[in-house]
């Protein structure tokens, strides 16, 4: 019995965050240039989403370039903005087959042209299908999101539209780039390192945190139904005692 069949489908995440890592390392292992780790690191992101489909996941989000990622050697940037055009490009057909719609958080008008015009045009496609939220952050950094909404909430205190005593975490939320989408139940992170690295870092505050030694190119779905399994063994108290939750 695989892992898949262990999952009881009533007690599932809605919204499941990855920090996909190791391409680099996968690659040096294998004698091959860091972008080969990237290309293999796609069939991890198409294997994976099957599995949220399959599942039912509502939203699954993917860390796949950081604003720190920009400071990587030129050529490694531009073959990974090519492999994200080429590859938004040829799933757009799957997204709509597996009814997903894609989205995109993150400081996007840094991304090339050609990057940020092919994922507008998938996240225009597929914004009528009413499956499975994928959100890519790309270009994203935590602390960058939230001064982004502090700026915004300054602004409308500082026009009159809000009251200084009126801001509470629903109103900080909506100005978040995840605003409208449940807070991540479970982050899962690839390649053994115990880090966040500036991901999602208000929206994790309740989240169960996942760590596997597996480099992301082989981190598969059992991978993934693995770590959901492992979620659900969990006893979430959110500061309350076992008898409270229980
Ligand atoms: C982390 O491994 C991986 C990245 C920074 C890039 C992730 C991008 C992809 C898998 C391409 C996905 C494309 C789409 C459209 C979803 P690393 O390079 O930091 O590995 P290392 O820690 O071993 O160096």
């Amino acid at each position: 019995m695989g892992y898949r069949d262990k999952i009881n489908l009533l007690k599932l995440p809605r919204h499941i965050a990855i920090i996909m890592d190791g391409n680099g390392r996968w690659a040096k292992d294998k004698g091959k240039l860091r972008i080969f780790g990237h290309h293999n690191g796609v069939l991890s992101v198409r294997d994976v989403v099957e599995g949220a489909v399959d599942l039912n996941i509502e939203y699954l989000t993917l860390y796949t370039f950081s604003t720190e990622n920009w400071n990587r050697p030129k050529l490694e940037v531009t073959a990974i903005m090519e492999l994200m055009v080429s590859t938004i490009h040829k799933e757009i057909d799957n997204f709509m087959k597996k009814n997903v719609k894609l989205n995109a958080i993150g400081d996007l008008d840094k991304l090339p042209p050609k990057c940020h015009k092919e994922l507008n045009n998938a996240i225009e496609v597929t914004a009528n299908n009413t499956g499975m939220v994928l959100t890519l952050a790309l270009s994203y950094s935590s602390r960058l999101e939230i001064l982004h909404a502090v700026k915004i909430i300054a602004s409308k205190v500082n026009n009159g539209e809000l009251n200084v005593d009126d801001i509470n975490e629903d109103i900080f939320e909506e100005n978040l780039f995840t605003n409208g989408m449940p807070n991540p139940e479970l982050l899962i992170r690839t390649s053994g390192e115990f880090r966040i690295s500036n991901y999602l870092l208000w929206q994790i505050a309740y989240a169960e945190l996942y760590f596997t030694t597996k480099l992301w190119p082989d981190f598969r779905k059992e991978d993934f139904f693995e770590a959901i399994l492992d979620f659900q063994k969990r006893e979430r108290r959110f500061g309350m005692t076992s008898e409270q939750v229980n």
